[in-house]
Formats: structure tokens, C-alpha cells, sequence
């Protein structure tokens, strides 16, 4: 493991973002209110895309909030260092992130009556979107060639630990009435829909000229404009924007131009014995 990183639990996390005492805290400590909202993710999958959304809904559609207050500050990763002041002035309902694999999750959201969505996205392209990340987030270890993430992304030596496990763990809470999961694709594929069926979820009641601004300023264009939303706020150290976007592609089936036939192979093979356990055909599967 380079020594940028760390494990915690059997999970790897970047030094400097996370610490001891911060996932001791998350896990054992953080104290989770009933009208809390989790957004979910396994990193690369749609997690500020969810960001953009769920604040946009709060606010009925008015994005003075989006144009005003860095994406990253909006909804902060709870399980990051210094996160907890920010987080301790939010307004409820808080919007929160995370990353943490479902068995190092708040021990007090399990008590608690609040909301998770949990958004996946096709691992092909999660791998893909982390290639160019490690590229210009400076806290990563680049990775060499797609081909060593790939092997590295199997075994689960990637941030925040197995992809497989990642979805598997948070998929045990599918049939609970406070998760609700949705993929990157859908949301590619029926944005507007998407919007409705999260508000329905969250009972929030959003008329149609409130859902349209929703969509508009979360389309990849307003994101990708808005300078609150593409992480251009970022310092130059900390990311190196002038070798790529935060906001890259915004597209589903990307993997196609990067994966050789040998490496599409060798992922199909590993992906249907890793997930032959749990009885789900993912959106991706049947997209593409
Ligand atoms: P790509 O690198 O494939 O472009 P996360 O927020 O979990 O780190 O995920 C980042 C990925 O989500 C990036 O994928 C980014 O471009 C994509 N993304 C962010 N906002 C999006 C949007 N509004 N529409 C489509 N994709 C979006």
C-alpha cells in the first residue's frame, strides 16, 4: 500500500482526508438526526451529481444556494477530517455524503429514521472516471496504466476498499422503506424521471415548474458552468485542473473506449462471479 494510504477495517483511506480519529468518530460517535438525508455512493458514481440534485430539491428548485456555496461544503463527506463543524452548522434537513462501505456506516443512523440514497454506477466506468481522477487529484497515487487499477480495483486495494462489497453491503438494505437506491445510468437515461421518483421517496412535493429547474441546473452543462458545482474552487495543490475536469465526460459506457477486449473479458468474468450471490440485474447490465 503506498504510504499516501491507510486501512481502517479492511477499507483503504487517503492520510490527511480521513484519519484514525475521524472514522473511529464517524462509525462509533456521529450522531445522525431523524430527518437527515445520506447520499451514498461508492467514489466515481454520480455522488455530486446526487449533491446537486437532492440540495436543488430542498430548495424547491432555487439555486441560490448552488451558485453561492462550493459543492463540497453544500453536503460534506461526514467521515472526512474537519467535516464536523461544518456539518454542525447545517440547516435540516442535512444533505450528507459518504463513502463508508455499509459495515463501517454511523452506528446511529441504524436507530434513526433517517433517509439514505444510494447511487451505483457501472464499474466499468467507475474504474474508468478513476483512472483520470488519480490523474489530477494530488492526494492519489496516479495510476500507472488502466490496466494495474484494474487489477488493483478487483482486489479491492482502491480508496475506500471493494467496489463488490461496496454495493454488496449497502444492497442488504434494499427492502428497507428509508434506502432508496437508483444508478448513474437512470439517471443519465431519464434524468426528469429520476428527479420525481427521488422527491416521492424524500415526500417532497415539488411542483412541475420547481422539478424542470431541478433538471435544468443538474444537467453535466450547469454543472460543469456553475463554478459552486465543477470544484474550479479547489486549490491548484490540491487539484491539478489543468490536466482534466472534476466534471470529465458525464456520459455511461465510456469503459468501451478504454477497455481492451481482453480486459472486457476478464471484468465480465470476474464482475458475474463476484455478484452471482446477490439477485439484482443492475440497470447497466441491461443497458449495455
Ligand atoms: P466521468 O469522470 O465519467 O465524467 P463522483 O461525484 O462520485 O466523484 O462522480 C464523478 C463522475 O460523475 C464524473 O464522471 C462526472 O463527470 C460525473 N458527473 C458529475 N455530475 C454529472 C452530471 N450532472 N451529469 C452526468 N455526469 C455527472
Amino acid at each position: 500500500m503506498s504510504s499516501k494510504y491507510f486501512d481502517y477495517k479492511g477499507a483503504t483511506f487517503v492520510k490527511g482526508v480521513h484519519s484514525e480519529e475521524s472514522l473511529t468518530y464517524a462509525e462509533n460517535e456521529f450522531e445522525v438526526f431523524d430527518d437527515d438525508i445520506y447520499n451514498v455512493t461508492y467514489p466515481k458514481s454520480g455522488t455530486n451529481w446526487m449533491i446537486e440534485i437532492l440540495n436543488l430539491i430542498k430548495n424547491k428548485g432555487d439555486h441560490t444556494i448552488s451558485k453561492t456555496v462550493p459543492i463540497y461544503t453544500r453536503s460534506p463527506w461526514y467521515e472526512v477530517v474537519g467535516s464536523q463543524e461544518i456539518i454542525q452548522k447545517m440547516e435540516p434537513p442535512r444533505i450528507i455524503c459518504s463513502h463508508l462501505p455499509h459495515y463501517i456506516f454511523a452506528k446511529s443512523y441504524f436507530k434513526s429514521k433517517a433517509k439514505i440514497i444510494y447511487t451505483m454506477r457501472n464499474p466499468r466506468d467507475v474504474i474508468v472516471s478513476l483512472y483520470h481522477f488519480t490523474k489530477i487529484l494530488n492526494i492519489f497515487e496516479d495510476a500507472e496504466n488502466l490496466q494495474k487499477l484494474l487489477d488493483d480495483f478487483i482486489k479491492g486495494n482502491v480508496l475506500y476498499g471493494s467496489w463488490f462489497d461496496h454495493v454488496k453491503g449497502w444492497m442488504q438494505m434494499k427492502d428497507d422503506s428509508r434506502f432508496f437506491f437508483i444508478t448513474y445510468e437512470e439517471l443519465i437515461q431519464d434524468l426528469r424521471g429520476s428527479v420525481v421518483r427521488i422527491c416521492q421517496f424524500l415526500g417532497q412535493e415539488l411542483n412541475d415548474a420547481q422539478i424542470d429547474l431541478v433538471v435544468e441546473q443538474s444537467t453535466f452543462k450547469s454543472m460543469k458552468e456553475n463554478i459552486m458545482s465543477n470544484w474550479s474552487q479547489i486549490p491548484s495543490e490540491v487539484m491539478d485542473q489543468s490536466k482534466g475536469s472534476f466534471l470529465r465526460k458525464g456520459i455511461s459506457g465510456d469503459w468501451k473506449n478504454h477497455f481492451t477486449v481482453a480486459q472486457s473479458e476478464f471484468f465480465d468474468k470476474i464482475y458475474h462471479e463476484k455478484m452471482k450471490d446477490i439477485n439484482i440485474n443492475f440497470f447497466w447490465e441491461q443497458s449495455s
